[in-house]
């Protein structure tokens, strides 16, 4: 088992990363969760019922409630934050008292606003069970829900108390989610560390084929720690931690156009977003095209979908870019794009829209 910390000025929180460590929550953290009482279990439906039986084992000395939600992005709505929250006032939760999620990045952000906001936040333990999860929503504090205007307009930075991986529960993952969680990861070594790509360039088919446990416990516990380093030098996303939007810009247009539908899940469109914003950043000279054929060539051996002109074209173009003038990021005229400098290096560059989008499709 590894241990990385996430340090903000609030706080500093273990990740711990193994396998079956679903039985052992308590042990691992005896300490924290001595004052705890009541624990609830948030997961959803979806989410194999023998997890959900570990984590209760773990818990066997306390009173143990559990809550399964629909499953799907819909659920992260307002009516399950106050389903949530009238459960806990209804069994006397205390601010000692611990809620726990289990599942992916829905469940993980429902859950983490409900504690955030329950007598001003409560205990919160996140176990992410799908890699993009592991890899990105679990670590860093962004809790949230959507509302008819968009996605996660509503929401809070709500640090977990701990983050537990267990890298069993990948293996009932279906194979389109560890691909689109892959993608999270790619995106850390694109922005902040050459040396990860090179090391994903030999390791990549082993990770989406799940060969080899420690490959896959390498490329989370790499993905984890650059998060970590960004959280720290930015937890509120005053400025850097932006780059972590790499793609994304794209890629939620993308989500927006297929109205969040399992036509395209998030770490699918982020696949073609990152695209997308290799090819801008070749466009304004920023990356040199080795750089960028490299990219493309890694995309190409690991079978990854990097043709974004089979999802923009001429006649849809306008379409893109309005939904991305109303993206939050948008201000003015322009908009705050991550673009890559070389591999393992980005920059934040405030643009110009038409500018930066209307040549892909020439
Ligand atoms: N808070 C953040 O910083 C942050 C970052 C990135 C994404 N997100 C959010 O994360 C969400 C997407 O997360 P996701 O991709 O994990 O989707 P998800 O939570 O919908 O999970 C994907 C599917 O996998 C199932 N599942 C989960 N674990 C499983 C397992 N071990 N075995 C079998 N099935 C399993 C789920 O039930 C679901 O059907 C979005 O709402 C997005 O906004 C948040």
């Amino acid at each position: 088992m590894k241990k990385i910390y996430v340090r903000v000025k609030s706080s500093k929180y273990p990740i711990y990363v193994g396998s079956n460590l679903l039985q052992k929550i308590q042990i691992l953290h005896k300490q924290k969760l001595s004052g705890v009482k009541n624990v609830i279990l948030i997961s959803t439906n979806k989410v194999p019922k023998k997890y959900k039986r570990m984590v209760k084992k773990s818990f066997a000395k306390k009173n143990f409630i559990s809550l399964d939600i629909k499953d799907g992005e819909k659920s992260k709505n307002i009516k399950n934050i106050i389903n949530i929250n009238n459960k806990l006032s209804k069994n006397n939760f205390s601010r000692d008292d611990l809620i726990v999620s289990l599942g992916g990045g829905v469940v993980g952000d429902l859950s983490g606003f409900a504690a955030s906001i329950f007598k001003r936040g409560i205990k919160f333990i996140q176990i992410p069970t799908t890699l993009l999860s592991q890899v990105d929503s679990s670590i860093g504090g962004k809790t949230g829900i959507n509302n008819k205007y968009g996605k996660n307009l509503i929401g809070t930075f709500f640090q977990p108390d701990l983050v537990i991986i267990d890298l069993e529960t990948l293996k009932t993952l279906p194979q389109r989610h560890i691909v689109a969680g892959f993608a999270e990861i790619l995106k850390y070594s694109l922005i902040m560390n050459s040396k990860f790509f090179s090391w994903l360039e030999k390791n990549t088919k082993s990770i989406l084929k799940r060969r080899d446990a420690n490959i896959i416990s390498k490329a989370i516990i790499e993905s984890c720690k650059c998060k970590a380093i960004i959280v720290k030098k930015d937890e509120k996303e005053k400025n850097i931690r932006a780059i972590l939007n790499f793609g994304h810009t794209f890629a939620h247009a993308l989500e927006t156009k297929f109205n969040y539908s399992s036509k395209i899940i998030h770490g699918e469109a982020v696949l073609i977003g990152m695209i997308v914003a290799c090819k801008i950043s070749l466009n304004k000279k920023f990356l040199s095209i080795q750089d960028f054929e490299r990219i493309i060539n890694f995309y190409k051996v690991n079978k990854l979908n990097y043709n974004y002109k089979t999802f923009i074209n001429k006649k849809n173009i306008k379409i893109f870019l309005k939904i991305i003038k109303n993206d939050k990021k948008f201000k003015g005229k322009k908009i705050n794009l991550i673009l890559l400098k070389k591999i393992g290096q980005s920059i934040i560059r405030s643009s110009d829209i038409n500018n930066s989008f209307m040549p892909l499709v020439k």
